[in-house]
């Protein structure tokens, strides 16, 4: 599964990506206010620290086909290839999606609630499709439920389509999709930092320094 990291701040994206092995950032319109700088600032600055090699999702927010179409020219332009753009399925953005798979373009369907969102993307040619587990779950749906059964049907029918899921609330709803096998998770970043925090693990690792310590002297190390 593909691990990336869904915020904006590039102090927190930095931060992250020093210790987690991450594949990309995904960003959507409200991430973007909530961060408060203008969009392709911060947008250039998150591509100039990922380099090429991973990858950036970016929202489309035009409301029409054709304006979506434009809004993904200017990503593309601006963040450069390894960029997907994000794109609501609803009537004009699966509209979109079509338009710009016969470009080429990476995709990524966004604000999936259903199976059948998700089904339609991955027939209009979508790269990705982003089930939002945590809203779905807050509708007394089962997030978790909705994106295995996504994930089942690109396998069933053929299609290339990954699921991307989106939207968590604690670690128990990545590593569910973890073990499931879903294409990537992408998890903002106090959720991504309870991944790997365990007072156990903690409460381990400081008696193996203490007992050395004790064995060597006071910050005493194997080099
Ligand atoms: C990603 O594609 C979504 O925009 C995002 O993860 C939604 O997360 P939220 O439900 O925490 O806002």
């Amino acid at each position: 599964m593909q691990l990336l990291i869904d915020d904006a701040n590039i102090v927190e994206i930095k931060k992250l990506a020093a210790f987690m092995p991450i594949d990309g950032v995904t960003t959507n319109p409200s991430i973007l206010a909530k961060n408060g700088k203008a969009p392709f600032s911060v947008l250039r600055e998150i591509r100039d620290f990922l380099g090429e090699k991973a990858m950036l999702h970016v929202q489309a927010v035009a409301a029409d086909a054709e304006g979506i179409v434009e809004d993904a020219h200017r990503i593309q332009r601006e963040l450069g290839e390894n960029t997907y753009i994000k794109i609501p399925v609803v009537d004009e953005g699966l509209k979109a999606i079509k338009m710009l798979k016969k470009e080429g373009a990476n995709i990524t369907a966004t604000a999936i609630y259903t199976q059948m969102q998700a089904f339609l993307a991955g027939k209009a040619g979508a790269d990705y499709a982003a089930p939002y587990v945590n809203r779905i779950d807050n509708l007394g749906a089962d997030g978790i439920r909705t994106a295995k059964a996504i994930h089942d049907i690109f396998k069933k029918n053929h299609l290339h389509t990954e699921v991307l899921a989106a939207s968590f609330k604690n670690s128990q709803q990545v590593l569910a999709l973890c073990e499931y096998g879903v294409g990537a998770a992408t998890v903002g970043p106090s959720v991504l930092r309870g991944l790997l925090k365990n007072d156990s693990v903690a409460a381990a690792v400081k008696a193996f320094t203490d007992d050395f310590e004790n064995l060597c002297g006071s910050g005493a190390t194997m080099a």
